[in-house]
């Protein structure tokens, strides 16, 4: 990182949304978990997601309801496995095919599912799963070959950044080694099946971990002063968003183990709402 004078911001622009729109298309999208005491009924947050032209969600959790009250709209739906049912289908292509058809299956074509996130952030969350998550994400994909789900349906699995040894810049980032062996394997799983990287990138974190050295307007969205222009010494792309070096942090991390046809989808972002204990 650098700080420099103000020059246009293009190159990353470009790659960015040549990357997604080729491949998946620019979206944004949100997330609903339903293990919340004040979750109105489902038929009303698909009114509300309607309401406000959301085109895509993703689900923690494949809740029966939420499903159900997205069918036969066109948002498009990602489910999740919860960490919890990670290991059971990880150690059982049975318990793999019943989930599909339990929470797949039964709700296509009518409800748009269009990928399985199995768990999240598995390899810091539940590190001890790591072994498991290559092996239950292919007897998913086994069981949507067998029902024939496997050409509209991906199966990924949402990386917290702290899987990345070191985000900054994002020209030297690659993924910490200890994580090579089952980073490796969930990127050939990913390449053979044309599924795509998940990713939760948190400029937030970002932010409080980085002892003052990015300006607040650079985790924001916000305009960045000349002084304070965030440039990559060895690319010298200019970066106006922590959001983008995060993203392009994790595509060269994937490029650092060879894989270069790996679209990256952003499936969490945000910032806490009443911000930080500071
Ligand atoms: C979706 O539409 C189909 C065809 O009109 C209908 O048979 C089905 O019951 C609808 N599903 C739901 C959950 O509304
Ligand atoms: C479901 O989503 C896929 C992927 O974007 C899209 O191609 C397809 O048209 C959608 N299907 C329906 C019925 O909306
Ligand atoms: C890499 O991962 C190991 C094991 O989780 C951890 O102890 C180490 O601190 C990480 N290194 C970096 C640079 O994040
Ligand atoms: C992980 O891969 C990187 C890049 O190929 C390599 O430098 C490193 O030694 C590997 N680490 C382990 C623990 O295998
Ligand atoms: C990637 O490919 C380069 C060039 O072929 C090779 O030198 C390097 O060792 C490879 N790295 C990994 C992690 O396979």
């Amino acid at each position: 990182m650098v700080l420099m004078t103000l020059k246009p911001w293009l190159a990353i622009s470009i790659l960015f949304s040549f990357f997604i729109s080729n491949v998946i298309g620019a979206f944004v999208g949100i997330n609903i978990g339903t293990d919340v005491t004040n979750l109105p009924p489902a038929s009303d947050v698909v009114a509300l997601l309607k309401a406000r032209q959301i085109t895509h969600v993703r689900l923690f959790n494949a809740d029966a309801h939420m499903l159900n009250a997205l069918a036969n709209t066109s948002i498009e739906v990602i489910i999740g496995v919860t960490n919890e049912e990670v290991l059971g289908i990880g150690e059982s292509p049975s318990t793999a095919a019943a989930w599909v058809n339990r929470n797949v299956a039964a709700y296509m074509p009518g409800t748009n599912i269009t990928a399985i996130a199995v768990g999240s952030e598995v390899l810091t969350a539940i590190p001890n799963a790591a072994p498991v998550l290559v092996p239950a994400m292919n007897y998913l994909h086994k069981a949507l070959v067998a029902s024939r789900l496997n050409n509209q349906v991906k199966v990924s699995t949402p990386q917290s950044m702290d899987v990345i040894a070191k985000a900054f810049p994002p020209s030297t980032a690659t993924f910490n080694s200890s994580w090579n062996s089952t980073i490796f394997q969930i990127l050939q799983f990913l390449r053979n099946t044309n599924s795509y990287y998940m990713l939760n990138a948190y400029p937030y974190y970002e932010y409080v971990h980085s002892d003052g050295i990015f300006p607040i307007e650079y985790a924001l969205f916000q305009p960045l002063s000349a002084v304070k222009q965030i440039v990559d010494p060895n690319t010298l792309f200019h970066y106006v968003s922590m959001f983008d070096a995060l993203v392009d942090a994790t595509y060269n991390s994937i490029e650092a183990l060879n894989f270069s046809d790996i679209p990256v989808v952003v499936t969490e972002t945000g910032w806490p709402w009443a911000g930080g204990s500071n």
